[in-house]
């Protein structure tokens, strides 16, 4: 008996993995935060119709999703999850690889984009930028953070994209 009752083990195996004076809080944000990556992962994968502009901004509603749920890891906000994180980096690169469809000639004159006309004077820098996230996401997958501390350099390079792309790319509206 004791530590290799196989009976025990199962029963540990099936309770949820919950330690006692886990904070009943942190479990509602951690499944409000399931909700969020799922509906951002959604919202991601979704198309406006026709509409490459609603398209276009969906995905990236997806991206700022991901990255809320990422970030509130990194901080201890939010338990870490090694599942929902590889899902958050997962939504990220499906919309990189994705987002450049989305833009072409015309679509910069809708009254709700904020996407600037700089994008089409310069689409290969375009097109590089929103590589350069594509393949940072893959790394970050390939790397598969397994604690909020591996967050922290990866929050780093994959936020760096989202900075960088917005101030070239995108007009505050
Ligand atoms: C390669 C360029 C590029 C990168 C990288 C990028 N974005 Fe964007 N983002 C855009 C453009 C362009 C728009 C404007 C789209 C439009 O309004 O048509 C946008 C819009 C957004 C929006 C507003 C969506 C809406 O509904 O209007 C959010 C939120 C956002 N980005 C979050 C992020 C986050 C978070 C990251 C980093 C993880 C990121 N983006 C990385 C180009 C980029």
């Amino acid at each position: 008996m004791g530590r290799n009752c196989p009976a025990i083990e199962q029963t540990r195996l099936a309770a949820p993995a919950v330690p006692r004076e886990y904070d009943m809080k942190k479990l509602v944000i951690a499944s409000i935060l399931t909700a969020t990556l799922t509906a951002g992962a959604a919202l991601a994968a979704s198309h406006g119709g026709d509409d490459p502009i609603a398209t276009r901004k969906n995905g990236m509603q997806g991206v700022g999703l991901a990255m809320g749920a990422l970030a509130g890891m990194a901080k201890g906000e939010v338990p870490f999850n090694d599942k929902q994180a590889l899902a958050a980096l997962k939504t990220m690169n499906y919309v990189f690889t994705t987002f450049g469809a989305h833009f072409p000639e015309g679509s910069d004159m809708g009254a709700n984009t904020t996407a600037a006309p700089k994008i089409w004077e310069d689409m290969e820098g375009f097109m590089a930028a929103i590589d350069k996230a594509k393949m940072d996401t893959a790394a970050a997958i390939e790397a598969a953070p397994a604690s909020a501390e591996a967050l922290g350099p990866i929050l780093g390079s994959v936020g760096g994209n989202c900075k960088s792309c917005h101030e070239a790319f995108r007009v505050s509206n």
